[in-house]
């Protein structure tokens, strides 16, 4: 069988750009070279994209040497051309956040008419924004914090309004995030109205939107899903508990350093009837979203109620992510589950009916 030309994308213009470097490596090297011709594509912070010659086949990616001359960086347009030139049988998006996660990514490679895993447009833009999300969570019945959202221009407006309404729906402490970002850039919790105040002049450093919740003091969880195709079920993995050992929530540093946070998978304080619930929660909130090849949705517990913090489209790969560790503890091998997710981006891409008219 003829190998499959796979580009795997990463970088990109956001504060992820690091984080997706590292998914995107750990794809690269973890891809079945057996079957795919594998060719890795940095975005790079200022939007243009380098593209290596030819298709790694044996080697990985450490022995690329990104800094070759022969390597230009190119604009948007001239990849996708090349893209097809070389054909490109679909591209693994390794990018987190704005730009990569979110839809517009998707958008582009759905004009150049090319494949590519995870979510549609729709879906990877619903789950990008927290607000827009919460509502579909709640619609199909999961529970959610309470919150309150505002944009900067409503805060010049009515900050005494949004504040007691603040005080009355929320209370103190509460989580502030910005509505689009991933990774915790920019959230921070708010113990006092003081707090708060700081808290907002941060969030609206990277966001004119922000999304006010109240702050669960329960036990933090994450389940990944491996979608599915053709109307077949999502199959959700083993969830992981989260326990940041040396931040107050899991913040960027939690997430990113190694030993900071204890992930523990299967979780250490939940067990048979709860995990169960988690998984069904992780596979209610995918659907909900109608997400692609996979999802992986962080959830907080208290007093045995699961709230569905956020959903994401692209979960992190690195070696410290998640995903892979919940792979792991399902006894699927991680290439495999990356097999299933480009059949998946392949099969989705031929269902399309847009392109035949
Ligand atoms: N309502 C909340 N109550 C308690 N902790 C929260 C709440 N919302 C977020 N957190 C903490 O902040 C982290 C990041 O929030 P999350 O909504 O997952 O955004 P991100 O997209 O940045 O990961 C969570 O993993 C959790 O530790
Ligand atoms: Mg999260």
């Amino acid at each position: 069988m003829r190998k499959i030309n796979v580009a795997v994308l990463m970088g990109g213009r956001t504060a992820e750009h690091e984080v997706s470097l590292n998914t995107g490596k750990v794809i690269v090297n973890a891809l079945n070279k057996n079957k795919y011709n594998v060719k890795p594509v940095v975005i790079t912070k200022t939007g243009k994209w380098i593209i290596p010659k030819g298709y790694l086949t044996q080697s990985n990616f450490d022995q690329l040497d990104f800094g070759k001359s022969d390597i230009v960086p190119t604009t948007t347009g001239n990849a996708l051309d090349k893209a097809i030139e070389e054909k490109i049988d679909v591209v693994f998006i390794a990018m987190h956040g704005p730009m990569g996660e979110d839809g517009t990514i998707q958008g582009l490679l759905e004009i150049a008419d090319i494949p590519y895993t995870g979510s549609s447009v729709l879906s990877s833009s619903l789950a990008m924004n927290k607000v827009m999300s919460r509502r579909m969570f709640e619609y199909v019945g999961l529970k959610v914090p309470k919150g309150v959202d505002f944009t900067i221009w409503d805060w010049k407006k009515r900050q005494y309004q949004i504040t007691s309404e603040l005080k009355s729906l929320v209370g103190f402490p509460c989580v502030l995030k910005p509505v689009e970002l991933g990774s915790s850039v920019g959230i921070s919790i708010a113990k006092s109205e003081e707090d708060f105040l700081k808290g907002l002049e941060s969030v609206f450093e990277h966001s004119n939107d922000v999304l006010i919740e109240e702050f669960i003091d329960g036990k933090e969880v994450t389940c990944a899903v491996l979608g599915a195709v053709n109307g077949e079920e999502p199959i959700p993995l083993v969830p992981t508990q989260i326990i940041p050992k040396t931040s107050e929530f899991f913040d960027y540093s939690a997430k990113y350093t190694s030993g900071a946070t204890d992930e523990i998978t299967p979780p250490r304080d939940f067990k048979g009837d709860m995990i169960k619930r988690i998984q069904e929660v992780a596979v209610i909130a995918h659907k909900s979203l109608n997400c692609g090849g996979m999802s992986r949705t962080d959830m907080m517990i208290k007093d045995d109620e699961i709230y569905v913090l956020e959903l994401n489209t692209i979960p992190g790969m690195t070696e410290l992510s998640l995903y892979p560790q919940a792979a792991r503890a399902a006894n699927i091998e991680f290439s495999d589950l990356l097999d299933r997710i480009i059949e998946i981006a392949i099969e989705t891409h031929k269902n399309k009916k847009l392109y035949k008219g």
